[in-house]
């Protein structure tokens, strides 16, 4: 049985002192939801160290949005991967669709990013997902199917086991339309059968796939009730106690 991963994706928003409200609000309103699903939390760079100190004693694992595919040296305003496990970080997130639409990130280098991530013992959430144009042409799946090749190329299937991947249609991000639990779904299936034929059902039985766009507490429940869907990536909905409160109370009623 694959454990439920309710993540909230902060992108650019809280300074330290918010991030501090925010994470206090949420253990309060979280105490007794401890280890029915996962939850982690990944702010901005600047806020990490701070939230690690404020989560410990309580069930919330911290994540990082980005990091550099470089071990070190001359690469100004860079974050690498043992800079973050060496502050507590369990978590990054990799190949958003907005560090792909603005910093051009492709799927090559979220795939060196993804090998360096695990080299430092860090559970990547990779992130796929179409554009609007893609699904109106048809061709989502091959999209995916693509996706999938290049952001595991040359991976084993031990990696493959401590990845975490995220389907986030680039149309329901920060739009308010999410996919429907049954796209969705039809789109976590596929993830599961390529993973399984590039490396064995054992391993896609147990990949965790999470969905990603205007998840909130209204559609949460939904979306999470269904079989293929294993957690939620939650953007906007992340921001405030209640709203990601009322979608983790969802995931626990889903499974
Ligand atoms: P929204 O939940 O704001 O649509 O963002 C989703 C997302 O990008 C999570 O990574």
């Amino acid at each position: 049985m694959r454990r439920l991963l309710i993540a909230g994706n902060w992108k650019m928003n809280k300074d330290i002192h918010e991030t501090a409200t925010l994470i206090n609000e949420l253990k309060e309103r979280l105490k007794d939801f401890k280890n029915q699903v996962d939850i982690t939390l990944c702010p901005p760079f600047p806020s990490l160290v701070v939230a690690k100190s404020l989560i410990k004693d309580s069930a919330l694992k911290l994540g990082a949005q980005n990091m550099s595919q470089h071990d070190d040296g001359a690469y100004t305003g860079e974050v690498s991967a043992t800079m973050l496990s060496s502050i507590g970080c369990e978590y990054v997130i990799l190949g958003h669709s907005e560090r792909r639409q603005h910093f051009k990130e492709t799927d090559e280098i979220v795939n060196a990013k993804v090998k360096k991530a695990l080299k430092s013992g860090l559970t990547p959430i990779v992130c796929i997902g179409e554009t609007l144009e893609e699904r109106e042409a048809g061709i989502t799946d091959r999209i995916i199917t693509t996706q999938i090749k290049d952001v595991l190329h040359e991976l084993s299937s031990s990696d493959v086991e401590k990845i975490i991947i995220a389907y986030e249609p680039v149309w329901a991000i920060g739009t308010g339309r999410n996919a429907t639990p049954d796209q969705a779904n039809q789109v976590h299936r596929l993830i599961r059968k390529l993973v399984g034929q590039h490396y064995s059902w054992r391993v896609a039985e147990k990949l965790i796939i999470q969905y990603g766009g205007s998840v909130n507490p209204q559609n949460a429940y939904a979306l999470l009730s269904q079989p293929e869907i294993d957690g939620a990536l939650v953007g906007g909905a992340s921001l405030s106690s209640d709203s990601f409160t009322r979608i983790i109370q969802a995931a626990v009623e889903a499974k």
